[in-house]
C-alpha cells in the first residue's frame, strides 16, 4: 500500500496487530528483506516494513540527489503519524537501516520502546570509504556504473559461506532486489551515507532497551565491532547469529526472528 509522505508515495507493507515494529531495510535493498521475519511476527505484532524514499517502489522527488539519514528518519516519523500509531514503537534497522534507526533515536526518542541494530555501525565512514561512495554515486548518475556491477561486487561479501554454497536461491533473490532498484535512488542514499553523523555517544545516552544482532560471518560489521555497541548501550543485549553474514533475516530467518521475538517479549516482563 502507498502512503503520501512529504509529497512522495512511499510503499509500505503492513500486517498484524499489537505492539508496532518498524523494519528498516539496508542498502541497496527494499522491504522484502523483512518478508520472512514479518510473516512470522505478524501473528503477534503489528509489523510495518516500508521501502525507503527512492528505493524499492517508493518515489523520490524530481531533481533530488542526496538523501541524508535524517531525511529517511523524518519520512518514517511522518509515516507512523500517518498510520495513526499512538503507542511507542520498536524500530529495527539493518545496516543502513541501523544508521537511520540511530537518527530516529536522535530526533524522536520519546516515540521509541526499543531499538534493534542489525549488522550496522554507529561510526562515520572513513575518508576513503566516503570518497568511494561519492565515486559510486557519480557513476550511477552518469550511467557508467550499473546496479548489476554493484550486486557483483557486494554479493560475495554479503553472505556467509554456507549461504553462498548452500542457499543459491537466497543469493539470487537478493541480486534481483538490488537490480530492481533505480540508479538515482541508490545514488542519493549512497551520498547520504557518506555524510552521516557519528551516533556512538548517543547510543550510550539512550534509556531504552537495545538489541544488537550480528551475523557471525558479517564482513561489513563483524561481531568484534558490534558487541561493543551492546556494551555501550545502557540496556544493551548482544546476540550473534551463526552461519549468517550481513543478512541474518534472509540467511537464518527462523533463528533471527525467534531472537527478536524473545527479546521483545522480555521487554514486557
Ligand atoms: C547496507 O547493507 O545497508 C550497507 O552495507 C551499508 C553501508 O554500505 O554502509
Amino acid at each position: 500500500m502507498y502512503y503520501k509522505i512529504d509529497n512522495i508515495n512511499l510503499f509500505v507493507s503492513e500486517q498484524g496487530t499489537g505492539q508496532p515494529i518498524l523494519f528498516i531495510h539496508g542498502f541497496p535493498f527494499n522491504h522484502t528483506i523483512w518478508d520472512r521475519t514479518c510473516n512470522i511476527l505478524r501473528n503477534d505484532f503489528r509489523v510495518i516494513a516500508p521501502d525507503l524514499r527512492g528505493l524499492g517502489q517508493s518515489e523520490l522527488p524530481d531533481g533530488w540527489n542526496i538523501t541524508p539519514m535524517e531525511q529517511f528518519a523524518d519520512d518514517l516519523h511522518f509515516l507512523l503519524q500517518t498510520l495513526g500509531i499512538g503507542e511507542k514503537v520498536i524500530i529495527c534497522g539493518l545496516s543502513m537501516g541501523g544508521y537511520i534507526v540511530m537518527q530516529y533515536a536522535r530526533k524522536y526518542r520519546n516515540e521509541l520502546a526499543g531499538l534493534v541494530l542489525c549488522n550496522t555501525k554507529t561510526v562515520t565512514d572513513s575518508p576513503v570509504v566516503a570518497e568511494n561512495r561519492r565515486k559510486q554515486a557519480a557513476g550511477l548518475t552518469d550511467g557508467t556504473l550499473e546496479l548489476r556491477s554493484i550486486a557483483d561486487t557486494m554479493i560475495p561479501k554479503l553472505f556467509a559461506e554456507t549461504t553462498l554454497k548452500g542457499k543459491p536461491e537466497i543469493v539470487q533473490e537478493l541480486r534481483a532486489v538490488i537490480e530492481s532498484n533505480r540508479s538515482f535512488g541508490v545514488a542519493a542514499a549512497t551520498l547520504g551515507m557518506a555524510e552521516r553523523l557519528d551516533t556512538t555517544e548517543l547510543l550510550g545516552e539512550l534509556e531504552i532497551p537495545v538489541l544488537v544482532v550480528c551475523g557471525s560471518e558479517d564482513q561489513f560489521s563483524p561481531p568484534s565491532e558490534m558487541k561493543p555497541l551492546a556494551e555501550k548501550a545502557k540496556h544493551g543485549t548482544f546476540v550473534e547469529i551463526p552461519n549468517a553474514g550481513h543478512l541474518p533475516p534472509l540467511e537464518q530467518p527462523e533463528l533471527f526472528t525467534n531472537t527478536l521475538k524473545k527479546w521483545i517479549l522480555s521487554l514486557s516482563r
